[in-house]
């Protein structure tokens, strides 16, 4: 127990995680919280307060990058004003040029550990804490941690993580060099997980991985994924599961039957598109057509014509052409998402695609990701609009950020709905009809 070495360090001390990324990346920081808390720590949100501060990065765009460079350069006076340990760990870590960049130019920064180093988080702290040094690991291991302590966050809502790593090496994704080979935890882990969050109230669990529809490949199952969903369909008490992301190249019919046959099971799928032209698909090796894609998003619909689907699309990638982008556009308005994820491509050193030449200007990419927004918009406000009148069961997550006398919560198709009503609601089911649908969100009132 290699973890227990640093227990009751923490005492009377507070800590601060900042999470810069995905959902793996929230749910890496609540495995970071949960040993911070096995320490003794206490969390806390204010950076002045913290004796210890840990930037959890992503490194999926420059964009996401620049965010931690700069947030990190705003710590310098507080590490040096209160002796803060400051440590940098995630995605971005686990490159050696961001960590060799780290410890020339951010001198402050007492820690360094890559996606891999994880566990030994504790370890690492402590060493950091007694020896004064600098300290860094973004050595390699593919092994799975389980027994982490995490701390959830204690709403009715949970991440679970199936898997980690990515085998696909999509050309523009860095992830694949960051977090490592394709991994799965065992069937029996994950059970057990869900099993005790249940017990400990939560009702709805979203089972993350990079690409779920190859859960199980590194074990020479096939179709594991299905399985896996019906069994945690099974978990007493469990009302909803989603999961993302799904890879179309990999996604099973049977998978989409699953959802089709179990009530907890939200008809809702988050099915990354990228691009709608078959050339730039190509390019970005994703390995399915616009054909595949169109079929299987047919079939999911012959079974679940209420399906809520979502994507990722990524705009003015290298040898994206307008005729390209149209494509694009053109499968947009055939599958009609509720909403896309939508990003300007950015260039990750390393990759397949950072060596391609680009053949279009930073201006017709920017040009290109508005018009498409537009386009977009119009089709989630369309969806949206369909909703008015109806009544939505919704899990109440609690006083909206925005207006303090809404509660917000989320549907089965996880859109935002807000809704007025009391405090006591949060993180229970209740029925709203929704009265006034907007681009993002619906709004509603309790029935
Ligand atoms: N594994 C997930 C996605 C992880 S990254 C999947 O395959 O769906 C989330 C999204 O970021 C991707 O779907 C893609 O749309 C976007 N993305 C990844 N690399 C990017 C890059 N270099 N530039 C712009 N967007 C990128
Ligand atoms: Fe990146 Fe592709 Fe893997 Fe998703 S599937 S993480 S986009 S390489
Ligand atoms: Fe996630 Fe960003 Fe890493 S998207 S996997 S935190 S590079």
């Amino acid at each position: 127990m290699a973890r227990m070495a640093a227990q009751n360090r923490g005492k009377n001390k507070k800590a601060l995680v900042e999470t810069y990324g995905c959902q793996a990346n929230v749910n890496d920081s609540q495995r970071l919280m949960g040993m911070l808390l096995e320490m003794g720590y206490t969390l806390t949100s204010e950076r002045e307060e913290a004796d210890v501060i840990l930037f959890n990065t992503c490194a999926v765009r420059d964009g996401a990058e620049q965010r931690v460079f700069g947030n990190l350069g705003a710590l310098k006076n507080i590490a040096e004003k209160r002796g803060t340990l400051i440590g940098v760990c995630g995605c971005m870590a686990q490159q050696s040029a961001v960590a060799q960049r780290i410890r020339t130019r951010y001198r402050f920064v007492d820690l360094v550990f890559g996606t891999h180093a994880q566990g030994k988080f504790p370890i690492l702290l402590e060493e950091a804490l007694t020896t004064k040094e600098r300290v860094c690991d973004i050595s390699e291991n593919t092994e799975i941690a389980e027994g982490v302590p995490t701390y959830y966050g204690g709403g009715a809502k949970a991440f679970v993580s199936i898997m980690y790593g990515c085998d696909n090496f999509c050309s523009y994704c860095i992830v694949p060099y960051v977090r490592g080979r394709e991994r799965s935890r065992r069937e029996e882990d994950i059970l057990a997980e869900i099993c005790a969050l249940t017990q400990s109230g939560v009702k709805e669990i979203m089972l993350l991985g990079q690409n779920v529809n190859s859960y199980g490949n590194d074990f020479g199952e096939k179709d594991a994924f299905s399985r896996l969903l019906r069994r945690v369909s099974e978990v007493e008490g469990l009302e909803r599961i989603r999961f993302m992301s799904s890879h179309p190249k990999d996604l099973s019919f049977t998978l989409l039957e699953t959802m089709a046959q179990y009530s907890n099971i939200p008809h809702q799928l988050h099915l990354p598109l990228q691009s709608g032209s078959n050339k730039v698909l190509k390019d970005m090796n994703r390995r399915y057509s616009r054909e595949r894609y169109l079929e299987i998003v047919e079939y999911a619909r012959s079974l679940m014509p209420d399906l809520a689907l979502t994507t990722d699309i990524i705009v003015g990638f290298p040898t994206e052409t307008e005729e390209d982008f149209l494509q694009t556009c053109d499968m947009l308005e055939r599958i009609r998402c509720d909403s896309i994820f939508s990003f300007i491509y950015s260039p990750r050193q390393g990759t397949a695609a950072a060596k391609m030449e680009n053949v279009s200007t930073k201006e017709e990419q920017a040009e290109r990701f508005k018009r498409m927004l537009e386009l977009q918009n119009t089709i989630s406000l369309d969806i949206n609009r369909s909703f008015v009148g109806k009544v939505q069961r919704v899990l109440t997550e609690g006083v909206s950020k925005t207006d303090a006398a809404m509660l917000t919560g989320r549907n089965e198709a996880n859109k935002i709905v807000n809704f007025p009503g009391s405090e006591d609601l949060k993180d229970k089911f209740v029925d709203v009809k929704i009265t006034r649908a907007q681009t993002w969100v619906l709004q509603g009132e309790l029935i």
